[in-house]
């Protein structure tokens, strides 16, 4: 009804997440319980200590306490455990389809073996199929600040698996390791019929965003914030219908905006960008994709069918075949003619 809240408008939408790390989306509590079933020592001792820890300045400050909580996931049981928390908590959102990112070289660099990993997250990618109905994509991204030898050994162990496989991705430090160092990687995955996506303009400049778009050849790309100070890109990004995966709270957590007021998105939607919300590392930057959406809309005063557009958004710019898509976006119309 129209006395409906927006928060309540919100939680009853439909939406796809399309930029999650799976390893961002580690609880505290999951984490110590983890980390005392594998023996694994942790640099804290309470649930409390662990949340006070997440302040970060930049983009690196969260990296290296991201890189840390993974050290407690060993073994199949704790990456399908993962999947499943994430996927549960998605569902009380009312994620209907989220494509996932993770991290192979963040485990394999620990000694535990990429089908392992694999193995895992599939198991509780097809547990949330069947016991929730969230349908899912897993990404395979590369860590910048690593090798392209290193990206392309990577890419070698995967292609057994290629079949649990929609894309790949690129994330990590971003300045300093520019989309040009991977552009032989990301040729090779596409030859393999992988979709691409790289994080680009983040904390990079406009011109690691052409890079993107002009050497890695991606179909969607991450956060791309700082496309907009640069008016031809804008124009670009417009024309083409790129799909940014736009992530509020975590730019809010690592100091990419300053204050959710100035968040970008309301001047994105205006230019007729197309844009997405989504949670990014929900467990380390405070919010699942509702309390994004949420605590934008409240901050930038986003209107019901801004609101419908993001989510409507989120099913075109997913990797789903056209009819499953145009089914979901039948579903974000049906809720907001429902709740007209
Ligand atoms: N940026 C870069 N690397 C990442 C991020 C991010 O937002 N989250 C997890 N790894
Ligand atoms: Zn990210």
């Amino acid at each position: 009804s129209p006395s409906m809240s927006l928060d309540a408008y919100i939680a009853g939408l439909p939406k796809a997440e399309l930029h999650l790390h799976i390893e961002g989306s580690l609880e505290p509590e999951l984490m110590f319980e983890l980390a005392q079933r594998n023996g694994v020592a942790i640099p804290f001792d309470s649930v409390e200590a662990v949340r006070a820890a997440y302040d970060f300045s930049n983009l690196q400050d969260f990296l290296d306490i991201y890189y840390a909580g993974a050290n407690v996931l060993l073994t199949r049981r704790d990456f399908e455990d993962l999947a499943f928390a994430y996927f549960r908590r998605a569902a009380a959102d009312n994620v209907r389809h989220a494509e996932i990112f993770f991290d192979p070289q963040t485990h394999t660099d620990r000694g535990v073996p990429f089908e392992v990993v694999v193995e895992g997250l599939v198991a509780g990618m097809d547990r949330a199929k069947a016991e929730l109905g969230v349908t899912s994509g897993l990404i395979l991204s590369f860590l910048r600040h690593l090798s392209e030898e290193a990206a392309f050994a990577t890419l070698e162990a995967a292609t057994p698996y290629l079949d649990h496989f929609v894309g790949v991705g690129l994330d990590s430090s971003e300045v300093g390791h520019p989309p040009s160092k991977f552009a032989r990687v990301f040729a090779a995955a596409g030859e393999l019929g992988l979709k691409l996506c790289a994080h680009a303009g983040e904390e990079g400049p406009p011109a690691y965003v052409r890079e993107a778009l002009d050497l890695l050849h991606i179909d969607r790309m991450d956060h791309g914030n700082r496309s907009m100070e640069d008016e031809a890109l804008i124009q670009r990004l417009a024309a083409s219908q790129m799909t940014l995966t736009v992530c509020p709270l975590s730019n809010l957590k690592l100091c990419v905006v300053k204050d959710l007021k100035d968040h970008p998105v309301p001047e994105m939607l205006r230019r007729g960008l197309h844009v997405t919300l989504n949670s990014d590392d929900p467990a380390y930057f405070g919010g699942y994709v509702n309390e994004n959406y949420r605590q934008l809309a409240q901050a930038v005063g986003l209107t019901r069918e801004q609101v419908t557009l993001l989510a409507r958004n989120s099913f075109e710019g997913s990797f789903l075949a056209e009819a499953d898509k145009a089914a979901r976006i039948a579903e974000v119309e049906a809720w907001a003619a429902r709740s007209a």
